[in-house]
Protein backbone atom coordinates (compact mmCIF):
# COMPACT_ATOMS: atom_id res chain seq x y z
CA UNK A 1 0.00 0.00 0.00
CA UNK A 2 1.10 3.32 -0.80
CA UNK A 3 0.00 6.03 1.00
CA UNK A 4 -0.89 9.22 -0.20
CA UNK A 5 -2.77 11.30 2.67
CA UNK A 6 -3.23 10.45 6.60
CA UNK A 7 -5.84 11.48 8.37
CA UNK A 8 -5.03 11.25 12.13
CA UNK A 9 -7.86 11.61 15.12
CA UNK A 10 -9.08 14.74 12.94
CA UNK A 11 -11.79 16.68 14.91
CA UNK A 12 -13.89 19.92 13.77
CA UNK A 13 -16.10 21.09 16.20
CA UNK A 14 -18.38 24.20 15.35
CA UNK A 15 -18.84 26.26 18.57
CA UNK A 16 -22.45 27.63 19.59
CA UNK A 17 -22.74 31.30 20.39
CA UNK A 18 -25.57 32.14 22.58
CA UNK A 19 -27.24 34.68 25.07
CA UNK A 20 -26.45 38.47 25.75
CA UNK A 21 -22.46 38.09 26.01
CA UNK A 22 -22.78 35.68 22.55
CA UNK A 23 -20.60 33.44 24.78
CA UNK A 24 -19.71 29.94 23.53
CA UNK A 25 -22.43 27.87 25.31
CA UNK A 26 -22.19 24.31 23.13
CA UNK A 27 -19.79 22.62 20.38
CA UNK A 28 -21.42 20.67 17.28
CA UNK A 29 -19.60 18.10 17.05
CA UNK A 30 -19.53 17.98 13.29
CA UNK A 31 -16.45 15.65 13.15
CA UNK A 32 -15.46 14.00 16.00
CA UNK A 33 -12.09 11.97 15.72
CA UNK A 34 -11.59 10.00 12.34
CA UNK A 35 -8.73 7.93 10.94
CA UNK A 36 -8.32 7.12 7.52
CA UNK A 37 -5.51 6.64 4.99
CA UNK A 38 -6.05 7.54 1.17
CA UNK A 39 -3.80 5.95 -1.39
CA UNK A 40 -2.50 6.93 -4.09
CA UNK A 41 -4.28 6.28 -7.51
CA UNK A 42 -7.07 4.90 -5.09
CA UNK A 43 -10.61 6.00 -4.39
CA UNK A 44 -11.72 6.16 -0.78
CA UNK A 45 -15.25 6.42 -0.28
CA UNK A 46 -17.13 8.99 2.57
CA UNK A 47 -20.66 7.29 2.94
CA UNK A 48 -23.16 8.66 5.46
CA UNK A 49 -26.77 10.49 5.61
CA UNK A 50 -26.98 14.31 5.50
CA UNK A 51 -25.26 16.29 8.76
CA UNK A 52 -23.11 13.36 8.99
CA UNK A 53 -19.84 15.29 8.93
CA UNK A 54 -18.80 14.43 5.07
CA UNK A 55 -18.76 17.48 3.98
CA UNK A 56 -16.80 18.91 6.95
CA UNK A 57 -14.35 16.33 6.93
CA UNK A 58 -13.47 16.92 2.51
CA UNK A 59 -13.41 20.89 3.81
CA UNK A 60 -10.67 20.24 6.86
CA UNK A 61 -8.76 18.22 3.72
CA UNK A 62 -8.66 20.54 1.48
CA UNK A 63 -7.94 23.47 4.12
CA UNK A 64 -11.77 25.48 3.57
CA UNK A 65 -11.94 24.19 7.43
CA UNK A 66 -10.33 25.29 10.86
CA UNK A 67 -9.02 21.68 12.50
CA UNK A 68 -9.81 21.22 16.02
CA UNK A 69 -7.25 18.82 16.80
CA UNK A 70 -5.27 15.93 15.08
CA UNK A 71 -3.49 15.79 11.77
CA UNK A 72 -3.17 15.66 8.48
CA UNK A 73 -0.29 14.19 7.31
CA UNK A 74 1.12 14.77 3.37
CA UNK A 75 4.38 14.38 2.08
CA UNK A 76 5.08 13.52 5.90
CA UNK A 77 4.50 16.97 6.90
CA UNK A 78 0.62 18.04 9.04
CA UNK A 79 -0.49 19.93 6.47
CA UNK A 80 -3.50 21.30 9.16
CA UNK A 81 -1.67 24.84 9.88
CA UNK A 82 -2.26 26.82 6.67
CA UNK A 83 1.33 28.20 6.80
CA UNK A 84 2.40 24.73 5.75
CA UNK A 85 0.03 24.50 3.37
CA UNK A 86 1.34 27.52 1.48
CA UNK A 87 5.09 26.65 2.23
CA UNK A 88 4.58 23.51 -0.10
CA UNK A 89 1.57 24.33 -2.63
CA UNK A 90 -0.52 21.80 -0.97
CA UNK A 91 -3.66 22.71 -3.14
CA UNK A 92 -1.72 22.34 -6.25
CA UNK A 93 -2.00 18.88 -4.85
CA UNK A 94 -5.28 18.53 -3.68
CA UNK A 95 -8.65 20.42 -5.33
CA UNK A 96 -12.14 20.00 -4.32
CA UNK A 97 -15.88 19.45 -6.72
CA UNK A 98 -18.61 20.56 -5.21
CA UNK A 99 -22.02 19.25 -5.75
CA UNK A 100 -24.15 22.26 -6.64
CA UNK A 101 -21.82 23.42 -9.57
CA UNK A 102 -24.01 26.57 -10.15
CA UNK A 103 -22.95 28.15 -6.89
CA UNK A 104 -19.55 26.53 -7.55
CA UNK A 105 -18.81 28.00 -10.43
CA UNK A 106 -18.55 31.55 -10.87
CA UNK A 107 -21.78 32.50 -13.06
CA UNK A 108 -20.28 36.38 -13.98
CA UNK A 109 -16.90 34.48 -15.74
CA UNK A 110 -16.48 33.22 -18.51
CA UNK A 111 -15.06 29.25 -18.83
CA UNK A 112 -11.72 30.24 -19.83
CA UNK A 113 -11.05 32.60 -16.94
CA UNK A 114 -12.66 29.79 -14.31
CA UNK A 115 -11.11 26.96 -15.48
CA UNK A 116 -7.70 28.65 -15.47
CA UNK A 117 -8.15 30.25 -12.18
CA UNK A 118 -5.76 27.42 -10.18
CA UNK A 119 -3.70 27.83 -12.76
CA UNK A 120 -3.33 31.44 -12.16
CA UNK A 121 -2.61 30.81 -8.81
CA UNK A 122 0.51 28.62 -9.50
CA UNK A 123 1.69 28.98 -12.68
CA UNK A 124 2.51 31.21 -14.63
CA UNK A 125 1.52 30.77 -18.38
CA UNK A 126 1.36 33.32 -21.16
CA UNK A 127 -2.50 34.40 -22.50
CA UNK A 128 -1.50 31.67 -25.49
CA UNK A 129 -0.66 28.82 -23.37
CA UNK A 130 -3.03 29.94 -20.86
CA UNK A 131 -5.69 28.88 -23.59
CA UNK A 132 -4.11 25.92 -24.91
CA UNK A 133 -4.19 24.18 -21.74
CA UNK A 134 -7.69 25.04 -21.02
CA UNK A 135 -8.45 23.85 -24.49
CA UNK A 136 -7.06 20.91 -23.76
CA UNK A 137 -8.85 20.28 -20.31
CA UNK A 138 -12.15 21.29 -22.08
CA UNK A 139 -11.18 18.02 -24.16
CA UNK A 140 -10.67 15.61 -21.61
CA UNK A 141 -14.16 16.08 -19.83
CA UNK A 142 -15.79 15.70 -23.76
CA UNK A 143 -16.72 19.23 -23.95
CA UNK A 144 -16.13 21.31 -27.02
CA UNK A 145 -13.47 23.77 -27.59
CA UNK A 146 -16.48 26.70 -28.56
CA UNK A 147 -17.32 26.26 -24.25
CA UNK A 148 -14.40 28.36 -23.66
CA UNK A 149 -16.26 31.57 -24.07
CA UNK A 150 -19.65 31.08 -22.53
CA UNK A 151 -21.05 30.69 -19.38
CA UNK A 152 -22.18 28.47 -16.49
CA UNK A 153 -25.54 28.91 -17.35
CA UNK A 154 -25.36 27.90 -20.64
CA UNK A 155 -24.97 24.67 -20.40
CA UNK A 156 -26.37 21.56 -18.19
CA UNK A 157 -26.37 20.24 -14.97
CA UNK A 158 -24.05 17.41 -15.97
CA UNK A 159 -22.12 19.47 -18.39
CA UNK A 160 -21.16 21.56 -15.24
CA UNK A 161 -19.60 19.33 -13.20
CA UNK A 162 -17.41 18.03 -16.55
CA UNK A 163 -16.16 21.63 -15.89
CA UNK A 164 -16.04 21.39 -11.91
CA UNK A 165 -13.75 18.61 -13.05
CA UNK A 166 -11.74 20.34 -15.79
CA UNK A 167 -11.43 22.68 -13.33
CA UNK A 168 -10.21 20.59 -10.26
CA UNK A 169 -7.72 18.65 -12.55
CA UNK A 170 -6.06 21.58 -14.40
CA UNK A 171 -3.44 22.14 -11.69
CA UNK A 172 -2.67 18.25 -12.02
CA UNK A 173 -3.42 17.33 -8.19
CA UNK A 174 -2.88 14.40 -6.84
CA UNK A 175 -5.68 14.11 -4.78
CA UNK A 176 -9.68 15.38 -6.23
CA UNK A 177 -12.03 15.66 -3.14
CA UNK A 178 -15.50 14.92 -4.46
CA UNK A 179 -18.50 16.04 -2.59
CA UNK A 180 -21.87 14.72 -4.13
CA UNK A 181 -20.45 15.21 -7.36
CA UNK A 182 -23.81 13.50 -8.97
CA UNK A 183 -26.31 13.98 -6.42
CA UNK A 184 -27.91 16.45 -8.57
CA UNK A 185 -27.97 14.62 -11.48
CA UNK A 186 -29.94 12.74 -13.45
CA UNK A 187 -29.33 8.60 -13.18
CA UNK A 188 -28.31 8.48 -16.89
CA UNK A 189 -25.98 11.97 -16.73
CA UNK A 190 -24.60 10.39 -13.47
CA UNK A 191 -22.74 7.42 -15.18
CA UNK A 192 -21.71 9.49 -17.52
CA UNK A 193 -19.76 11.89 -15.35
CA UNK A 194 -18.60 8.61 -12.98
CA UNK A 195 -17.54 7.13 -16.32
CA UNK A 196 -15.26 10.18 -17.04
CA UNK A 197 -14.26 10.35 -13.68
CA UNK A 198 -12.99 7.12 -13.57
CA UNK A 199 -11.36 7.56 -17.11
CA UNK A 200 -9.61 10.63 -15.82
CA UNK A 201 -8.40 9.21 -12.97
CA UNK A 202 -6.47 6.29 -14.52
CA UNK A 203 -5.18 8.86 -17.32
CA UNK A 204 -3.76 10.99 -14.21
CA UNK A 205 -3.23 8.32 -11.43
CA UNK A 206 -5.43 10.28 -9.46
CA UNK A 207 -6.20 9.56 -5.87
CA UNK A 208 -10.36 10.38 -4.70
CA UNK A 209 -12.24 11.16 -1.68
CA UNK A 210 -15.73 10.58 -3.00
CA UNK A 211 -18.45 11.34 -0.51
CA UNK A 212 -21.91 10.43 -1.02
CA UNK A 213 -24.94 9.64 0.81
CA UNK A 214 -25.54 7.24 -1.45
CA UNK A 215 -24.35 3.96 -1.05
CA UNK A 216 -25.42 2.73 -4.53
CA UNK A 217 -24.29 5.71 -5.84
CA UNK A 218 -20.02 4.65 -5.09
CA UNK A 219 -20.24 1.24 -5.33
CA UNK A 220 -18.48 1.33 -8.47
CA UNK A 221 -16.38 3.46 -7.88
CA UNK A 222 -14.66 3.07 -4.40
CA UNK A 223 -11.57 0.71 -3.42
CA UNK A 224 -12.03 1.67 0.24
CA UNK A 225 -14.96 2.80 2.08
CA UNK A 226 -15.84 4.76 5.06
CA UNK A 227 -19.86 4.81 6.49
CA UNK A 228 -19.83 7.84 8.91
CA UNK A 229 -22.34 8.64 11.87
CA UNK A 230 -22.88 11.70 13.79
CA UNK A 231 -19.07 12.82 13.02
CA UNK A 232 -17.72 9.08 13.43
CA UNK A 233 -16.84 6.16 11.55
CA UNK A 234 -19.25 3.05 12.23
CA UNK A 235 -17.62 0.93 9.75
CA UNK A 236 -14.37 0.57 7.21
CA UNK A 237 -13.51 -1.35 5.24
CA UNK A 238 -12.72 -2.65 1.46
CA UNK A 239 -15.83 -2.37 -1.13
CA UNK A 240 -16.38 -6.06 -0.89
CA UNK A 241 -16.34 -5.59 3.37
CA UNK A 242 -18.80 -3.43 3.07
CA UNK A 243 -21.06 -4.69 0.80
CA UNK A 244 -20.74 -8.45 1.29
CA UNK A 245 -19.90 -8.58 5.03
CA UNK A 246 -21.60 -5.40 6.48
CA UNK A 247 -21.22 -5.37 10.28
CA UNK A 248 -23.11 -2.21 11.73
CA UNK A 249 -27.09 -2.03 12.10
CA UNK A 250 -26.54 1.76 10.32
CA UNK A 251 -24.14 0.47 7.07
CA UNK A 252 -27.12 -2.55 6.96
CA UNK A 253 -29.68 0.03 6.99
CA UNK A 254 -27.55 1.99 4.06
CA UNK A 255 -27.12 -0.67 2.25
CA UNK A 256 -31.23 -1.32 2.08
CA UNK A 257 -31.91 1.88 1.71
CA UNK A 258 -30.01 1.71 -1.93
CA UNK A 259 -33.01 2.28 -4.59
CA UNK A 260 -33.53 -0.79 -6.80
CA UNK A 261 -33.86 -0.45 -10.20
CA UNK A 262 -34.29 -3.90 -11.07
CA UNK A 263 -38.71 -4.84 -11.26
CA UNK A 264 -38.15 -8.19 -10.30
CA UNK A 265 -36.55 -7.71 -7.19
CA UNK A 266 -38.74 -4.79 -6.15
CA UNK A 267 -41.25 -6.71 -3.78
CA UNK A 268 -38.39 -8.66 -2.24
CA UNK A 269 -36.37 -5.34 -1.73
CA UNK A 270 -39.26 -3.97 -0.17
CA UNK A 271 -39.67 -6.48 2.37
CA UNK A 272 -35.93 -6.50 3.23
CA UNK A 273 -35.87 -3.12 3.73
CA UNK A 274 -38.68 -2.82 6.07
CA UNK A 275 -37.08 -5.93 8.42
CA UNK A 276 -33.73 -3.50 8.37
CA UNK A 277 -36.01 -0.66 9.37
CA UNK A 278 -37.70 -2.72 12.24
CA UNK A 279 -34.24 -4.21 12.96
CA UNK A 280 -32.58 -0.54 13.94
CA UNK A 281 -35.73 0.58 15.28
CA UNK A 282 -35.41 -2.45 17.85
CA UNK A 283 -31.66 -2.79 18.65
CA UNK A 284 -30.12 0.51 17.98
CA UNK A 285 -29.21 0.72 21.28
CA UNK A 286 -26.82 -1.82 21.10
CA UNK A 287 -25.01 -0.08 18.84
CA UNK A 288 -24.28 3.25 20.32
CA UNK A 289 -22.84 4.34 24.18
CA UNK A 290 -25.91 5.75 26.31
CA UNK A 291 -25.04 9.18 25.10
CA UNK A 292 -25.39 7.90 21.41
CA UNK A 293 -21.82 8.06 20.83
CA UNK A 294 -20.51 5.62 18.51
CA UNK A 295 -17.80 3.26 19.69
CA UNK A 296 -14.47 3.07 19.01
CA UNK A 297 -13.72 1.11 15.83
CA UNK A 298 -12.70 -2.25 16.54
CA UNK A 299 -10.36 -5.16 14.30
CA UNK A 300 -12.23 -7.91 12.08
CA UNK A 301 -9.75 -8.16 9.75
CA UNK A 302 -6.67 -6.79 8.30
CA UNK A 303 -8.91 -4.29 6.34
CA UNK A 304 -12.57 -4.42 7.74
CA UNK A 305 -13.51 -2.27 11.24
CA UNK A 306 -16.37 -2.17 12.87
CA UNK A 307 -17.68 0.20 15.64
CA UNK A 308 -18.91 -2.29 17.85
CA UNK A 309 -19.46 -2.64 21.70
CA UNK A 310 -16.81 -5.50 23.48
CA UNK A 311 -15.62 -6.06 20.25
CA UNK A 312 -19.06 -7.64 19.20
CA UNK A 313 -19.00 -10.02 21.16
CA UNK A 314 -22.98 -11.00 22.33
N1 LIG B 1 -20.29 26.34 9.64
C1 LIG B 1 -20.97 25.57 10.49
N2 LIG B 1 -21.30 26.01 11.73
C2 LIG B 1 -21.97 25.23 12.61
N3 LIG B 1 -22.37 23.97 12.33
C3 LIG B 1 -22.08 23.48 11.10
C4 LIG B 1 -21.37 24.23 10.12
N4 LIG B 1 -21.22 23.47 9.01
C5 LIG B 1 -21.81 22.29 9.28
N5 LIG B 1 -22.33 22.29 10.54
C6 LIG B 1 -23.00 21.14 11.23
O1 LIG B 1 -22.07 20.09 11.28
C7 LIG B 1 -22.71 18.84 11.05
C8 LIG B 1 -22.07 18.14 9.86
O2 LIG B 1 -22.33 18.88 8.68
P1 LIG B 1 -21.78 18.44 7.24
O3 LIG B 1 -20.33 18.18 7.35
O4 LIG B 1 -22.21 19.46 6.26
O5 LIG B 1 -22.55 17.06 6.99
P2 LIG B 1 -22.82 16.25 5.62
O6 LIG B 1 -21.92 16.79 4.57
O7 LIG B 1 -22.54 14.83 5.98
O8 LIG B 1 -24.26 16.46 5.31
C9 LIG B 1 -24.18 19.16 10.86
O9 LIG B 1 -24.82 19.00 12.10
C10 LIG B 1 -24.18 20.59 10.43
O10 LIG B 1 -25.39 21.23 10.79
MG1 LIG C 1 -22.46 17.54 2.64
Amino acid sequence: MTELITIKDLKVHYPIRSGFFNRVTDFVYAVDGVDFVIEKGKTYGLVGESGSGKSTTGKAIVGLEKVTSGGIIYEGQDVTKRSVRKKMNYNKDVQMIFQDSMSSLNPKKRVIDIIAEPLRNFDRLSDQEEKQRVKSLLDIVGMPEDALYKYPHEFSGGQRQRLGVARAVATNPKLIIADEPVSALDLSVQAQVLNFMKRIQQEFGLSFLFISHDLGVVKHMCDNIAIMYKGRFVEIGTREDIYQDPRHIYTKRLLSAIPQIDVKNREAHKDNRRRVELDYVTHQKDYYDETGRVYDLRTITASHQVALKNGGAE
